[in-house]
Formats: C-alpha cells, sequence, structure tokens
C-alpha cells in the first residue's frame, strides 16, 4: 500500500517513494481477527468476549472469539473514527504501533429465525442482539451485503453522526467495543479524532463529540478530541517540526490543517469525499452506486483513465481538490494571527481517498494553479494512508501521557 506513495518537489523532478516521517515498527491487522493484515501473532487488544460488559448496555454483545492474554500495551490509545472505516492504534512496551480497522457499517438481518443465530454464532460472524433484531457488523455486514446485491446501513454520513439512521449510537459503541477492547487500566485516555466544522454543510461538532466521547467513556476510557487533520499533522510531519499542511481524504469529507511547531492556525473541512465522488459518477453514467465505488478503488489512475467511468472519476477527482484547495486559499487569506512560517512548508496527503493511483500529482498540479499565498516545499502521500489519523491520535495520546 506504502510501497508507490509519491513525492512531489516543487521546482524539482519528482521522487518515486515517500519519506518516512515517523521510525515505526507497525503491525495492521483487522479486528475481525481475519489476519488480512501483516499479521501480528497476537492480537494487541482482547476480543469483545473479553470485554469489560460497559454499564446499562441495552443488550448482549454475541461475539465468538478466544480469549488473548492480558496485551502489554503502552497507555493510551489512538481512535479514528470515520464515516468509511474506524481505526485504532495502541503501541506495545517494544515501541512497536498495531493498528486495527473495521468497516463502520452494519446490516440488519432477521431475527425471527432462531437458525440465522445459530449459524452466525457457528460461522464466527461477528454480530449484535440489540432489542428484537440481530446486527452483522462491520467488514462481514459489507461481505454480506454485496453477496445478496443489498446495502449495508452506516453510523456515520459526511463526517458525522447520520442524523438519519436511528440504530447508530448503539451500533459505534458495539463496534468501538470489539475495536478497542477493555482499557489496559480503567479510565485509560484515548484521542479519537473528530472533523472540523465544515464550511459547505451546517453540522453539529459538539452533538458528534460528546455522543462518541460518552460512548468511550461508558466503554472505561478517557476520551480526548482531537482535530482530524491536526492528527495527521502529528502522524506525518514530526520530521518538520510539525508544521506544514495535513489533509485528510476520506470517505465523507476532506479535512484540512495549517499547522505551525504543532499549534493550528487554521483548520476547515468540506463535506465531500469519497461517497460524493461515487454518488456523482454513480449519477452520471447510470451505474449502481456501489460499482462506482469498485471502480474507483480498483487501480484507476488520474493521470491516465482508461474508460469513460474512470473519466468520470477523475473528472470529480480534479473538481473536488481544485474545490478543496480554493477554500484553503480563502480561509487562509482570511485568518487572522497567521504565524510567520520561515520556511516553504510541506502538505501531506492521507486517507483513503488520496489512494487512487495519480492522486499526489494532480493535487500538487491543482495547488500550483491557486497561487497560495505560502511558498510549498511540496505534496507527498502518506506513508500509510488509512491509518494515518489513527496513528496521529496516538502520538497526541503519547504526547499528552508524557506531559501529565
Ligand atoms: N484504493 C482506493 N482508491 C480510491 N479510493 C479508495 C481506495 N480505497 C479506499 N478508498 C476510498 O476511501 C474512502 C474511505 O477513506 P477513509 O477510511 O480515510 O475515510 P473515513 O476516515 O472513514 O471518512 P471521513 O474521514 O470522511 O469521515 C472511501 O470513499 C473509499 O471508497
Ligand atoms: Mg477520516
Amino acid at each position: 500500500m506504502s510501497s508507490d506513495r509519491k513525492n512531489i518537489r516543487f521546482g524539482q523532478p519528482a521522487e518515486p517513494a515517500a519519506t518516512a516521517t515517523i521510525p515505526r515498527p507497525y503491525v495492521q491487522q483487522h479486528s475481525n481477527g481475519n489476519g488480512t493484515g501483516n499479521g501480528s501473532p497476537e492480537p494487541a487488544v482482547a476480543p469483545a468476549a473479553e470485554a469489560a460488559p460497559a454499564a446499562a448496555a441495552p443488550a448482549q454483545v454475541i461475539i465468538p472469539a478466544t480469549p488473548a492474554p492480558v496485551p502489554q500495551v503502552r497507555l493510551g490509545r489512538g481512535l479514528d473514527v470515520g464515516t468509511a472505516n474506524l481505526l485504532s492504534a495502541v503501541q506495545g512496551l517494544d515501541g512497536s504501533v498495531t493498528v486495527k480497522r473495521e468497516r463502520n457499517a452494519f446490516l440488519e438481518i432477521p431475527a425471527t429465525a432462531s437458525a440465522n443465530r445459530d449459524l452466525l454464532t457457528k460461522l464466527g460472524v461477528p454480530y449484535v442482539q440489540h432489542r428484537d433484531k440481530l446486527f452483522v457488523l462491520g467488514d462481514m455486514s459489507f461481505d454480506l451485503a454485496n453477496m445478496f446485491g443489498t446495502e449495508v446501513r452506516r453510523p456515520m454520513q459526511d463526517g458525522f453522526l447520520s442524523p438519519a439512521e436511528r440504530d447508530a449510537i448503539p451500533i459505534m459503541r458495539y463496534i468501538l467495543e470489539r475495536l478497542l477492547g477493555p482499557p489496559a487500566v480503567q479510565g485509560e485516555s484515548v484521542h479519537f479524532c473528530v472533523p472540523a466544522e465544515s464550511i459547505d454543510k451546517e453540522n453539529d461538532t459538539v452533538y458528534h463529540e460528546g455522543i462518541v466521547g460518552g460512548i468511550l467513556r461508558k466503554l472505561g476510557y478517557t476520551p480526548t478530541a482531537i482535530n482530524e487533520g491536526h492528527a495527521v499533522i502529528y502522524s506525518e510531519l514530526g520530521d518538520h517540526d510539525y508544521t506544514g499542511i495535513g489533509v485528510s481524504c476520506g470517505g465523507g469529507m476532506f479535512n484540512v490543517c495549517v499547522a505551525y511547531k504543532t499549534i493550528p492556525a487554521v483548520t476547515f473541512s468540506v463535506a465531500r469525499g469519497g461517497d460524493w465522488i461515487d454518488q456523482h459518477v454513480s449519477k452520471v453514467m447510470g451505474i449502481p452506486r456501489t460499482r462506482a465505488t469498485a471502480i474507483k478503488e480498483s487501480n484507476v489512475n488520474l493521470l491516465d483513465p482508461q474508460t469513460r467511468e474512470e473519466e468520470a472519476v477523475v473528472l470529480y477527482y480534479r473538481n473536488l481538490i481544485s474545490y478543496v484547495l480554493r477554500n484553503l486559499k480563502q480561509r487562509f487569506e482570511l485568518a487572522r494571527d497567521i504565524p510567520q512560517f520561515t520556511e516553504p512548508v510541506e502538505v501531506v496527503v492521507s486517507g483513503g481517498t488520496s489512494m487512487v493511483g495519480g492522486f499526489v500529482e494532480v493535487f500538487a498540479e491543482e495547488l500550483l494553479k491557486i497561487d497560495f499565498p505560502l511558498p510549498i516545499a511540496g505534496v507527498r502521500g502518506a506513508e500509510d494512508p488509512l491509518a494515518s489519523v489513527a496513528r496521529g491520535s496516538l502520538i497526541a495520546a503519547a504526547l499528552a501521557n508524557d506531559g501529565s
């Protein structure tokens, strides 16, 4: 995933590989333990069956799992609460970081037939019974939905808890419980990302932050919110004194943070991301949304589209990048108390939507077009785009622990 990340230097020929900014031995795995990541011999957090039951749980969590030994981890977790994916990051005593990911999605299946329940248990499918309903959680819900030609439901939309989804809060709680496991000590700190306010959609950051924080508190953690773009600065710009521009290009939104020596000077988000591209490609091409997503995620190169559908993907990508950059310029010009950046600044792009081929090049091209008020040193892709925010949140948690 990370080997072909690009690093565009302004005024110089492009370099083929990204520069690693933080030395970090690294293990990535799915929380369902399928071993689709690099695979660690033992999970760093206990499976949900081991989790301490949070107070007043509305339903029973039934997740088949084998017990794991108590993890040897440093205190403090990072958590990326995203529209498409939830990721947790934890650091072992040896300094290695374990990242776990789960899709932020679920699928309701008929609860009437008890055979369904027995079968799910037998197959090791993660599910919960909530009130009188059965819900399959995370990646498995996605696989099942694809198999049966139906759509998953999603607790979040455009970066925030979905107002249209009434089961959003309990479902998020189940998935987070599975992902994080119990705290290593009661009240362990977890830094979780929240989006910046959107410039193009009214959304309630206070409500979102309060609800997610409340879920984490019920799970036994002490939550602290961190701005999503700021988390990218922590994970990717350690080698630049945490100074530069971090952009998280997600499913529901793009989050931008301009920071000077860790301090955010400008933060904002736009309520457009990978979902927005899928939605438009689907509409103009007359194809299902899932098909548009599949096309976008499978080897499209923004610099060399091969089909009409791919051309549509490129068009919306360019439009979105240009939209974000024009707004960045405007925000920067309107902001007060901007610090004096003494050197050209580094731009890092991360998030699933930045993983398409040619993204860094197109981002750099569009950036050159807008005559940005600061000199830019270059644009590079995050080493591990999907995990960047979770890792940055973990760094913020570790720094907070060191300082306390
Ligand atoms: N290889 C790929 N090429 C292009 N897009 C991809 C690829 N892999 C995943 N994506 C897209 O990345 C998006 C998910 O990215 P990510 O996990 O960073 O979002 P998120 O953090 O959950 O959302 P947000 O931050 O907006 O709330 C989806 O739109 C998905 O289609
Ligand atoms: Mg995100």
